[in-house]
């Protein structure tokens, strides 16, 4: 009961409420009743800069699309769009077994959708505009409604446009807790985005300025306002150097919040890339285990020192380390991009004296590998038994008609080729990245899949269980998964750019009847 309630405060203290260095006494004040609405308002700044991430912890939620700005950088303020007024949304966090609700109201001017990132929900839950729902419209509501019932680091984000969507904010974290689960004193959540400082990225005529060839600015002016597949976001995709801002929970530089610990706390960090670039995450002067990928646990993790953890977009990783060398540490991303100053946190011991670690930012370490960490365990699945099903998918780059495309078995969206299954089969998929330069971190939604092989050598270590896998360029992976969720589901590329130039495919149940009837009004953008 106690370390619940040292838990709870540690969250508050930690990621809702405020968090300026020093003020950790008035912790104490907090009416930690608080935590348990669903629906409580929006923290507003304290400091006129600082917004926090607010943490709702319930089964019952509200969450309204609404647009705003926000403080991103110093001195930065661009448009966003929301859910319930702030960049990432509220977190929602549930116990491992609860039927969750979640009523989405829609204050945007464009329809919107929630997918639940990971979370095997059921395929009406899904929140695939013109698969699963039709998009929800200005003024309207949808309820999402399902069991939560594997533990771990989820989130959720609109799939309406969601190249667009994603980009101008419309995302937040997802947590599950097991029953059994080891708790912990502190629990921070970070998640990482990339902004464009200019706003371009996010605003209707944002695009006027950018001049691609191939691009009609005449008909391409408004994302929304073509058949489905945005001109701009195929073209930028080119571009990633356009994303000059890098944020931890919508905040980059000095804005990003502190992180308070005291020493001998055990200290979990939930890492959430909700962008569309890799980041290569280094925490320092501590020792660290991953204790999960995906939301998924790793089987006896061995312990890391100065290790960065790669997280590609779509992708979660949980560490967790013993707050036992007091003092101020940086957590920071040594990707090699300018941007990547402003994704720095500091970690800070209670009563430690100011700032006296350095960023090495430029310093090349070895990122964890998790072919080979961990322990070998029951595993579901094996390289060599025998499937219901085989599929491969060469993940590729064209030039279609003066455009970039991203192509699945030489295919771009919706003209590729389903993977189709009945319930019950076992599948077995190579995935072989032949584009020169680009990462594929490839979502499937609504099934976990096992890592069996990486570039046709077998994972040594901890059963690998994800459901969003980065294949770099000439890598190939054979993963497999029981086909154990009937439903249309989406399987694509989560640097969302790729999708929506193309990299997104369906996993289709022949056995599965929808009574989902799309409305051809809804302006559904599925990808
Ligand atoms: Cu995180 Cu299909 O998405
Ligand atoms: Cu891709």
């Amino acid at each position: 009961m106690k370390l619940n309630w040292k838990l709870k405060i540690a969250i508050v203290v930690g990621i809702f409420s405020l968090v300026l260095a020093g003020c950790s006494d008035a912790m104490g004040s907090m009416d930690h009743s608080k935590m348990s609405t669903g629906n409580s308002e929006t923290p507003k700044t304290t400091d006129g800069k600082t917004v926090k991430t607010e943490v709702l912890t319930s089964n019952e939620f509200n969450l309204t699309a609404v647009a705003s700005n926000q403080e991103i950088a110093p001195g930065k303020t661009l448009p966003v769009w929301t859910f319930n007024n702030s960049v990432p949304g509220p977190q929602l966090r549930v116990k491992q077994g609860d039927t969750v609700k979640v009523n989405l109201k829609n204050e945007l001017s464009e329809p919107v959708t929630i997918h639940w990132h990971g979370v095997p929900v059921p395929n009406a839950m899904d929140g695939i505009p013109g698969v699963t729902q039709n998009a929800v419209q200005p003024g309207e509501t949808f309820t999402y409604e399902f069991k939560a019932d594997v533990p771990g680091t989820y989130w959720y984000h609109s799939h309406q446009d969601s190249v667009n969507q994603l980009d101008r904010g419309l995302y937040g974290s997802f947590i599950v807790e097991g029953k059994n689960e080891d708790k912990v004193d502190r629990d921070y959540t970070l998640m990482l985005d990339e902004w464009v400082s200019s706003g371009m990225n996010m605003s209707d005529s944002g695009m006027s300025g950018m001049n691609h060839s191939g691009m009609n600015m005449d008909s391409s002016s408004s994302p929304s306002s073509e058949n489905g597949m945005s001109n701009n976001s195929m073209t930028m995709g080119d571009d990633m150097s356009m994303y000059d801002l890098f944020t931890i929970n919508g905040k980059s530089g000095s804005l990003v919040d502190q992180l308070p610990v005291k020493e001998g706390d055990k200290v979990r960090i939930r890492l959430i890339n909700a962008g569309y670039l890799s980041h290569q995450i280094h925490l320092h002067g501590h020792e660290f285990k991953v204790m999960a990928t995906d939301g998924q646990p790793i089987n006896n993790p061995s312990v890391l020192k100065d290790n960065i953890i790669n997280i590609a977009p779509g992708e979660r990783y949980d560490i967790e380390f013993v707050a036992n060398n007091p003092g101020q540490w940086l957590i920071e991303d040594h990707s090699d991009n300018k941007a990547a100053s402003g994704m720095k946190e500091t970690i800070v011991y209670e009563g430690a004296s100011a700032g006296s670690d350095q960023s090495n930012a430029s310093e090349k370490l070895a990122a964890v590998d998790l072919t080979r960490y961990g322990q070998a365990g029951k595993t579901s699945f094996t390289l060599n038994q025998k499937y219901t099903m085989e599929y491969t998918m060469d993940l590729n780059t064209e030039m279609q008609d003066g455009n970039t495309v991203y192509t699945i078995n030489g295919k771009t969206f919706p003209n590729t080729d389903a993977l189709t299954v009945k319930k019950g089969d076992t599948v077995k998929v190579r995935l072989v990245n032949n584009s020169k330069t680009n990462d594929h971190p490839m979502h499937l939604h609504g099934h976990f899949f096992q890592v069996l092989s990486k570039n046709g050598k077998p994972l040594e270590g901890s059963p690998i269980i994800k459901d969003t896998l980065n294949v770099k360029p000439g890598e190939e992976y054979v993963i497999a998964f029981e086909a154990d969720n009937p439903g249309n589901w989406m399987f694509h590329c989560h640097d969302l750019h790729h999708a929506s130039a193309g990299m997104v495919t369906e996993l289709k149940y022949t056995d599965f009847k929808t009574d989902f009837v799309a409305d051809p009004n809804a302006g559904n953008m599925p990808e």
